[in-house]
């Protein structure tokens, strides 16, 4: 068997100056709703909008924050909490996992990885 490495395609989904320091903005990518977040413009995630739990796009309105040595988003409906990096829901339920995405900034442009 052949493994293949796959490109990646980075897509310019909006300019930095579009953001506020510490917080989230949600932007639309091939239809889907992706949550970004960064922390003094220098540090960015980027999610899913569509919160696991209810299901609801509004992730992007939450608090973002530390615990410990993870960074976090809060959801703005019921608080529940999910590591920026990994999408784990950080109160333990297994199925409630966030999806993440690969992002980058260049030349003050925000890129998603598709
Ligand atoms: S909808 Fe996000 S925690 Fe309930």
């Amino acid at each position: 068997m052949t493994v293949q490495a796959v490109e990646k395609i980075w897509v310019d989904v909006a300019a930095v100056d579009e953001f506020v320091p510490n917080g989230g903005r949600a932007v639309l990518l091939e239809e889907k709703q992706i949550a970004i977040f960064n922390f003094n413009l220098t540090e960015w995630y980027a999610t899913a909008n569509q919160c696991p739990h209810k299901q609801q796009n509004l992730l992007s309105r939450g608090l973002i924050g530390n615990q410990c040595d993870l960074r976090k988003v809060a959801c703005p409906l019921h608080k529940h909490t999910f590591d920026l990096e990994t999408g784990e829901h950080l109160g333990g339920n297994p199925e409630w996992v966030l999806e993440t995405f690969e992002i980058k900034v260049e030349d003050g442009r925000v890129y998603l990885a598709v």
